[in-house]
């Protein structure tokens, strides 16, 4: 059958999506019951819109999703930032592989960036046999193709793209929320932070066409989706490769031009090209949401540089500064990593300065894990653990310091609220998050979900609020 196949995507994928749906109606018939699958997502934002589209060519299949992994199909979607995200994974991995034992017919497939590290397909090849299919970041498009060829063949099915200068999108994909979602406007990074692994698991930038991402958006927009989040590891170089040369803040205006969407974030900007134009942007685009997310990493100019971050300490410091002026009620977020190679109780303290000085709504906090193959990997002075842990420890008492601060300042305002869901603990409760990203908890039936509503914020408990619709 595989000669009516066409080579061209994605109509290619659409070919062998059809051929599934028979096969797995078949089996369906066979069970006489419905065949599940289940996501596991490690990782970030771009990881779990990759999941989104997994999930969408595994539905349009003919699977159903279920929340446990006693599926009939079973995915881990990976993160290879740190080290203990690996090791989690194979902990995993291991049990679901004593449940295989029992049930010869499930599937697993593991894919996303550790499996664009060649020693984590060694070891899944030689002790982690009962995995049946092994793809990595650049082909998740390919699934079906995937599922086909295992179905066909008796033995694990690998396939690894070193790198790709292809974009593939418009497969099927679906979302996790209704009403919001992220969208890839560009793959891949360029540049080399020295501790991180991104570059070489994700390739080189690619940005898609400006046309192609705002065709997208009014897609889902059509679809319900009022809330987009732009995606990319460096968001602030999007479009500088393209043929037609595109600066984020001109796709950001362009975006926020499309009628029925509500608001838009997006991820990740690199503090070293932030740009004035950006700045300028936001504050006179209201859809644009009040939150920038500016991982920092350290606050030693000295760290900074052997982390090849390409900005320094007073830089980054100025940049809040314009930020702030412009954008006066904006939230910032950020990423730090403590114990990098040669870091001093010197360097730490300019971190800890700058924390102080910026008082960040809130931060990702990482002990520098050693990543195979990175510069920093193999430099001196990597810092022993009982002095890391207690960097870390005071660096989260002054993260928590400023966050509590500045959480308490919008207290007896009334803002609009996106609801999001039921409050798990308390099921008389919705939340939903503000325009700047910050959580709010009140009274309200599940009927609100995916409305923006006014919500006066009674009380701040640090980093959330509690509420009342207006
Ligand atoms: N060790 C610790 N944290 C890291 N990050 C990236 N690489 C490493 C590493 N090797 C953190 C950075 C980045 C976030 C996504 O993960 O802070 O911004
Ligand atoms: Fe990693 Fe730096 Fe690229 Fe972010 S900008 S993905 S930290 S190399």
């Amino acid at each position: 059958m595989d000669y009516m196949i066409p080579q061209e995507e994605p109509e290619r994928q659409y070919a062998y999506i059809r051929l599934l749906k028979d096969i797995i109606a078949d089996k369906k018939n066979t069970a006489g019951r419905e065949l599940t699958y289940h996501i596991q997502t490690f990782g970030c934002q771009m990881n779990a819109r990759d999941s989104e589209k997994l999930a969408g060519i595994l539905e349009e299949i003919g699977y159903v999703e279920t929340d446990t992994e006693e599926a009939d199909f079973v995915i881990y979607n990976t993160c290879s930032v740190r080290e203990n995200a690996n090791t989690r994974v194979y902990g995993r991995l291991g049990h679901l592989g004593a449940r295989k034992k029992h049930r010869r017919d499930m599937l697993i497939a593991i894919c996303g960036c550790m499996m664009q590290e060649p020693d984590e397909i060694e070891k899944i090849k030689t002790t982690y046999r009962f995995v049946d299919i092994v793809f990595g970041t650049h082909n998740i498009f390919k699934l079906a193709e995937l599922i086909y060829d295992r179905l066909r063949s008796d033995g694990m099915i690998i396939d690894i793209w070193k790198d790709t200068d292809r974009i593939v999108e418009d497969i099927p994909n679906a979302r996790k929320y209704s009403f919001k979602t992220g969208i890839n406007i560009m793959f891949g990074c360029n540049n080399f932070c020295s501790y991180c692994i991104v570059p070489y698991v994700r390739g080189r930038e690619r940005s898609r066409e400006p046309k192609e991402i705002i065709r997208e958006i009014e897609k889902m927009v059509a679809d319900g989706v009022k809330e987009v989040m732009l995606l990319g590891q460096n968001v602030n170089s999007y479009g500088k490769t393209l043929d037609v040369p595109v600066s984020f803040a001109a796709l950001l205006s362009e975006v926020a031009e499309i009628d029925g969407l509500e608001r838009i974030r997006f991820m990740t900007p690199h503090p070293k090209d932030l740009s004035d134009e950006l700045i300028q942007v936001m504050a006179k685009t209201p859809k644009i949401c009040r939150h920038i997310h500016l991982p920092l990493q350290s606050g030693s100019s000295r760290i900074l540089k052997l982390m090849n971050r390409r900005y320094t300490k007073e830089a980054y410091l100025e940049l809040v500064r314009r930020i702030r002026e412009s954008l006066p009620d904006v939230a910032l977020t950020t990423d730090i990593i403590v114990g990098f190679p040669g870091e001093t109780e010197e360097d730490f303290q300019d971190t800890l300065d700058v924390v102080r000085q910026v008082e960040y709504d809130s931060a990702f906090t990482f002990i520098y894990s050693k990543r195979t193959g990175t510069p920093a990997a193999s430099m001196d002075g990597q810092v022993p653990e009982e002095i890391t842990k207690e960097r870390f420890d005071r660096l989260l008492a002054a993260v928590s310091e400023g966050a509590r601060k500045r959480c308490g300042l919008d207290v007896g305002k009334i803002l609009p609220v996106l609801v999001e869901e039921v409050n798990e603990q308390h099921p008389e409760l919705v939340t939903g998050r503000l325009s700047n990203n910050t959580l709010v908890h009140f009274k309200g039936d599940p009927s609100l979900i995916g409305r923006i509503v006014d919500v006066k914020l009674n009380e701040s408990k640090g980093f959330y609020y509690i509420g009342e619709l207006k």
